[in-house]
């Protein structure tokens, strides 16, 4: 079935400029750059790219999310981490290759810069904030802006040298492997703790819970349920981008659609890839997921 595709969006064959393997530190990450200078000059944080992972099988295309772009160079760049099939055959893309890739896509987070920030990444959901970081520093508005990483494990920590490259040291929250995770970031990072992302909650200042700061969220869903109910018993403003599974990606299909309340409480549902990815975690049924 043919998509059409809204005004802001294009279907593009993009040449690969890197695929980076970034093991051994990140196993099983890659970073791949592409040359794609609409998707530079239109993306905004939190949007996605659809990358067909290869044209001569017939998988669906798959979500990763922009976590750079440098619209004079055109170059926009992912990081993915290889799960299945399609993550696997994107991996195997060299540079030089062209890969077919649609994009912007979706609603990306609102850039608030009179109240201070508190980034809450997990696992992938990390390079999409640093995106976000970044568009919050260059605005230029002096946001203040704190960043708290949370994986199983230290290896699932990622992008630590994109947000150091910002000036920014992330408190990380590591559910085992402290030792490790202390000497791997010691230096890198602000704090290293052993928990759960959401005990980070406990640690914000009084600055930023009494000034109404804004919380922006990706990850897990568990992840964001936590992180969302934290946030508004705090009375926090708090904006989740969910990775849900996608199919078409372009809201024709529904198969990614959320249940999302309406003002008098009843729900409706709305598309991950239309509406979303980010939505206000106040208006996201997290319980009937
Ligand atoms: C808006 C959006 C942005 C995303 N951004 C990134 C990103 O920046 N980096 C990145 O690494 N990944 C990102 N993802 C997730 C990524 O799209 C999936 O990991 C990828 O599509 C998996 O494809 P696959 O063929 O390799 O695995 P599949 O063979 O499709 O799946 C392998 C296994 O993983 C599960 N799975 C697949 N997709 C998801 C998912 N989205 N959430 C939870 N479980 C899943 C499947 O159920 C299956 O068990 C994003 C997803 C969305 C919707
Ligand atoms: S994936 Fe088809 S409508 Fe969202």
């Amino acid at each position: 079935m043919k998509v059409p595709l809204s005004k802001s969006e294009r279907q593009l064959l993009c040449e690969v400029v890197e695929n980076v393997d970034l093991a051994p530190e990140t196993p099983g990450h890659f970073r791949l750059t592409v040359d794609a200078p609409y998707i530079a000059e239109n993306a905004a944080p939190g949007q996605f790219i659809h990358i067909l992972p290869s044209s001569e099988s017939d998988l669906l295309r798959r979500p990763i999310s922009i976590m750079g772009i440098d619209s004079d160079s055109g170059i926009v760049t992912v990081l993915y981490r290889v799960i299945g099939e399609g993550t696997r055959l994107i991996s195997q893309a060299e540079a030089g290759d062209k890969l077919d890739i649609i994009g912007p896509l979706g609603n990306g987070f609102p850039i608030i810069t009179d109240k201070p920030a508190v980034l809450f990444g997990g696992g992938v959901g990390i390079p999409p904030l640093a995106f976000l970081l970044k568009k919050l520093v260059d605005s230029g508005k002096g946001v203040s802006v704190r960043i708290i990483l949370g994986a199983r494990e230290p290896e699932l920590i990622i992008c630590l040298e994109d947000f150091s490259k910002i000036g920014l040291k992330p408190d990380i929250y590591v559910e085992s492997g402290l030792a490790e995770a202390k000497k791997l970031f010691g230096d890198k990072a602000l704090s290293v703790h052993e928990g759960l992302i959401t005990c980070a909650f406990d640690e914000l200042s009084d600055s930023e819970t009494k000034s109404g700061a804004v919380v922006y969220a990706c990850g897990p869903i568990p992840m964001l349920k936590a992180v969302a109910y934290k946030s508004l018993n705090l009375g926090l403003d708090c904006y989740v981008s969910l990775e849900n599974k996608l199919a078409c990606g372009l809201g024709a299909c529904l198969g990614c659609s959320i249940p999302v309340k309406n003002d008098d409480g009843d729900i409706h549902y709305e598309r991950v890839c239309r509406e979303g990815p980010v939505f206000n975690a106040s208006r996201v049924a997290f319980d009937k997921m």
